[in-house]
């Protein structure tokens, strides 16, 4: 039997990001990546004009993600520590998950708050979509994008809590 501890990041369609990033994109808009891991799309969001920003809870992986910004030239910026902000309160039935652990708020080290954002990603587990939902309520301008990726449904678009379409018409 193989004895292997691994990390259990994974992922996101970085294809259908890039494509979905390509056709968001307009002067001055700020971006967020929530749970950033590498920093590959938050990076991808810089390159592409965005007001780069990325939160990530393990800080071996912000550490990555900072090297990789200074290899590329990026000016994406990188904190640890949890896209969830202080005192939010689960709602009930919703429990912390990979996707959605527990750890100090990073908005402080950011300077920046929730509704400072013009677009957020994540790549969410399926059941945690309900509380990324309801931190966009919260938090979350009005009028801010969510672009949640999840693992069945792939990446889709939310404003105001509502669908909206991410593919251009
Ligand atoms: C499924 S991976 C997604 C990585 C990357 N966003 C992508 O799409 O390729 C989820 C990441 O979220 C991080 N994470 C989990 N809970 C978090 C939280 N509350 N705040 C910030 N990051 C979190 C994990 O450490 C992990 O790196």
């Amino acid at each position: 039997m193989r004895d292997v501890d691994f990390h259990s990041f994974v992922a996101a369609d970085y294809e259908a990001i890039r494509g979905a990033l390509l056709r968001l994109r307009a002067p001055g808009q700020r971006f967020l990546e929530w749970g950033s891991a590498t920093g590959v799309i938050a990076l991808m969001a810089d390159a592409m004009g965005f007001e780069s920003y990325g939160i990530e809870l393990d800080a071996s992986l912000v550490r990555t993600a900072r090297d990789l910004a200074t290899q590329f030239g990026s000016g994406a910026r990188f904190v640890a520590g949890s896209f969830i902000p202080t005192g939010y309160v689960r709602p009930a039935g919703t429990e912390d998950s990979e996707t959605t652990g527990d750890g100090p708020s990073g908005y402080l080290q950011l300077g920046m708050a929730l509704g400072d954002f013009d677009i957020v990603f994540v790549y969410a587990w399926d059941g945690d979509a309900p509380l990324m939902h309801d931190l966009m309520r919260r938090y979350g301008r009005p009028d801010a994008l969510l672009l949640l990726n999840d693992h069945d449904a792939g990446l889709r678009g939310y404003r105001g809590g509502r669908e909206v379409s991410i593919v251009r018409s």
